[in-house]
């Protein structure tokens, strides 16, 4: 019994922002504990390059040109994955982007571009998952939130990051409460700093020793470290969690991150 509680044999995903970074790790994950897997990202060659990397006979993977902002492109990703391999499962709200300008300058639209992707792609996302998976009676949405969506950078910035995180921390919370009664089970993973293309620009920098300093683990994390928290949350393991976030962080969100010499 206990052996199966982590299989994903028979079951469907879909990653958002499967073509990159975390994503593409979750991706691989979920496909090695037995599911099939779609991605979706706006980039058709990045897609077809992670689609590659996935491996595999093309019988248990596909990807979708999906841009999460356009409830059209939403629908039809929500329709194609159902199409191609007969239901949809799991569904990780994971595109994302950033931008680190000081509210003073942020443009009205560069925060609306970081709230349309963030946070309306994984309300549109789960809406239309959710209506499938209601159908079938079961589902698990898992929400990649951030530490920034429990906690702020020090020195600010990143405002619409921060504040898109935070509410993907309350759209998780209260489609949880919605979807449990279907079945559907929603929670939220907070992860630290890994390196990826999103913060590639941090390397060799004195963020990067801050950041260093500042998590007990005294790293940052690898991508591969998400994979197992994203199985337990995408298997029957969790089937009584709902409305969660789990922080990955190494740490950094226990810590009062003083630096005592
Ligand atoms: N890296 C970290 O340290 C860290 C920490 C905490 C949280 N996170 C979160 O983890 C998630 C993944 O980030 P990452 O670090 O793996 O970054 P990444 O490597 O830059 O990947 C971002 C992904 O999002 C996709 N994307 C962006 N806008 C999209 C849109 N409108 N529609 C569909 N897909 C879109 C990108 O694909 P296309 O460009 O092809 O669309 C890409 O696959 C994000 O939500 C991020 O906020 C990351």
């Amino acid at each position: 019994m206990t052996q199966n509680l982590f299989s994903l044999v028979g079951r469907v995903a879909l990653v958002t922002g499967g073509n990159s970074g975390i994503g593409l790790a979750m991706a691989r994950g979920l496909r090695e504990a037995g599911a099939k897997v779609a991605i979706g990202g706006r980039r058709a060659a990045r897609n077809a390059q992670a689609l590659a990397d996935l491996g595999g006979d093309g019988t248990d993977t596909a990807a979708f040109e999906l841009d999460v902002t356009d409830e059209t492109s939403v629908g039809a990703t929500v329709q194609g994955v159902v199409a191609r391999f007969g239901r949809l499962d799991i569904l990780i709200n994971n595109a994302g982007g950033v931008n680190r300008k000081s509210v003073m300058d942020l443009e009205l639209g560069e925060w609306e571009q970081v709230l349309a992707t963030n946070l309306t792609g994984p309300f549109l996302c789960t809406k239309h998952a959710a209506r499938q998976m209601k159908a079938q009676g079961s589902g698990k949405i898992i929400n990649i939130s951030s530490t920034y969506g429990l906690t702020a950078p020090s020195k600010g910035l990143q405002v619409a990051y921060t504040a898109s995180k935070h509410g993907v921390v309350g759209l998780t919370r209260v489609t949880a409460v919605e979807l449990m009664p279907l079945g559907i089970q929603v929670n939220a993973i907070a992860p630290g700093y890994f390196f990826t293309e999103m913060t590639g620009e941090l390397r060799g920098t004195s963020l990067e020793q801050s950041i260093i300093r500042r998590t007990p683990s005294g790293r940052l994390g690898e991508t591969e470290q998400l994979v197992g928290t994203c199985l337990y949350l995408a298997s029957s393991a969790s089937d009584h969690v709902s409305g969660t976030v789990i922080p990955v962080d190494g740490g950094y969100l226990a810590s009062d991150g003083l630096d005592r010499g």
